[in-house]
C-alpha cells in the first residue's frame, strides 16, 4: 500500500498515544544505492512523519545485506563539474534529513558505504547489526565523500580514524565502529529491528517537546563554542518549565506513578 517505489514506509504503534515512523530503503538489486528517486522518496517520507503530531521519532533502516552501498555510481558517472554544481549533486534531496527535528534512529545492517555511511551519520544515533560494515570508499572512485563524510566522520571517530577510512577506503566492522564511537550499540543481526523498535517505543513514552529539545541542544554542540552551547542548553532547559509535560513528569515522579505526557 506504500506509494513509494524505492522505500518501504510504515507507521508503527508506540507507547501511550504516540506512534513512530519506520522507513526501510528498498532497492535490493543495487544494494540500496542512493539515486534521486530514492532520495526524493526518503525526503518526502521523512517530512510526512515530521508533520504528523502523533509521530514521536523515526527509524531508518535498509536490508540485512545493505543499509546503503553509497550514492548511485551509475547515476553520478556522467556528471561534469558544471552540471554537478548547478544541480547541486548530493545536496538538493540529501539535506532533508537535516531539517527533521524529531529523533531519527539509523538501524544499520550490512554495507553502509560512502553516501550510505553519510546518511547514517546524518541520523541522530546509529545502532548496528554485528554484520554492519562502514566506510568511505569514494577515494577508489576518484572522488571524495560529498555528503558529510569528511565532516561528520572526524567528529564521530576522531581525525586519525576518519583519515584512515577516507584515505584508504577500507571498511570497518561493527565492533570497530562501536569502539570508535560511530555507533551506540551493536546487536546480533537477527535482533536489529527489535532493538530499533525498543528504542522507538521508549521515545514514544516521553514528551516530544523534550525529545526535540534534546536533539536541538545536542546538535548545537557541533555548531557552537562550549559557552554558547551551554547558554543554548540553559535557555531550552528554562523554557521547558513552562510546559505541561514538565509538571506531569515531575508530578508523576513525586506521586510514584508513570507519567502521561500531553506533548504541550
Ligand atoms: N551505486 C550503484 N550501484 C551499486 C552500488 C552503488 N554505490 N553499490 C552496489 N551497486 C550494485 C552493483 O553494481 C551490482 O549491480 P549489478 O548486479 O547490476 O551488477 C549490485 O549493486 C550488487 O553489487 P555487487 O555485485 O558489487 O555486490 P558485492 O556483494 O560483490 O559487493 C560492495 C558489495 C562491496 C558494497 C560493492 O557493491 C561496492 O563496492 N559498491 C560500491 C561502494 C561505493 O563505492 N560506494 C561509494 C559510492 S560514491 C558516494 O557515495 C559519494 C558520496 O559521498 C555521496
Amino acid at each position: 500500500s506504500t506509494p513509494y517505489e524505492n522505500i518501504l514506509v510504515e507507521t508503527r504503534t508506540g507507547a501511550g498515544s504516540m506512534n513512530y515512523g519506520w522507513i526501510a530503503l528498498n532497492r535490493p538489486k543495487a544494494l540500496n544505492a542512493l539515486n534521486d528517486p530514492l532520495m526524493d522518496e526518503l525526503g518526502a517520507a521523512l517530512l510526512a512523519f515530521e508533520a504528523d503530531d502523533r509521530i514521536a521519532c523515526i527509524v531508518l533502516t535498509g536490508s540485512e545485506k545493505a543499509f546503503a552501498a553509497g550514492a548511485d555510481i551509475a547515476m553520478m558517472a556522467p556528471f561534469n563539474f558544471a552540471n554537478a554544481y548547478r544541480k547541486g549533486l548530493i545536496s538538493r534531496n540529501w539535506d532533508t534529513l537535516r531539517q527533521v527535528r524529531k529523533p531519527v534512529i539509523a538501524a544499520v545492517a550490512g554495507f553502509a558505504l560512502g553516501g550510505g555511511c553519510e546518511v547514517a551519520m546524518a541520523c541522530d544515533l546509529i545502532i548496528a547489526a554485528d554484520n554492519a560494515r562502514f566506510g568511505q570508499p569514494e577515494v577508489k572512485l576518484g572522488i571524495i565523500p560529498g555528503a558529510g563524510g569528511t565532516q561528520r566522520l572526524p567528529r564521530a571517530v576522531g581525525k586519525s580514524k576518519a583519515m584512515d577510512l577516507a584515505l584508504t577506503g577500507r571498511m570497518m566492522d561493527a565492533a570497530e565502529a562501536e569502539r570508535a564511537g560511530l555507533v551506540s550499540r551493536v546487536v546480533p543481526a537477527a535482533d536489529l529491528h527489535a532493538e530499533a523498535d525498543k528504542i522507538a517505543q521508549t521515545l514514544c513514552g516521553y514528551s516530544t517537546l523534550t525529545l526535540m529539545a534534546i536533539k536541538e541542544s545536542v546538535n548545537r554542540a557541533y555548531e557552537a563554542p562550549l559557552s554558547e552551547g551551554l547558554l543554548f542548553e540553559r535557555r531550552l532547559f528554562h523554557a521547558l518549565f513552562s510546559s505541561n509535560d514538565q509538571k506531569e513528569g515531575m508530578g508523576a515522579f513525586l506521586e510514584k506513578r508513570p507519567p502521561s505526557f500531553t506533548h504541550d
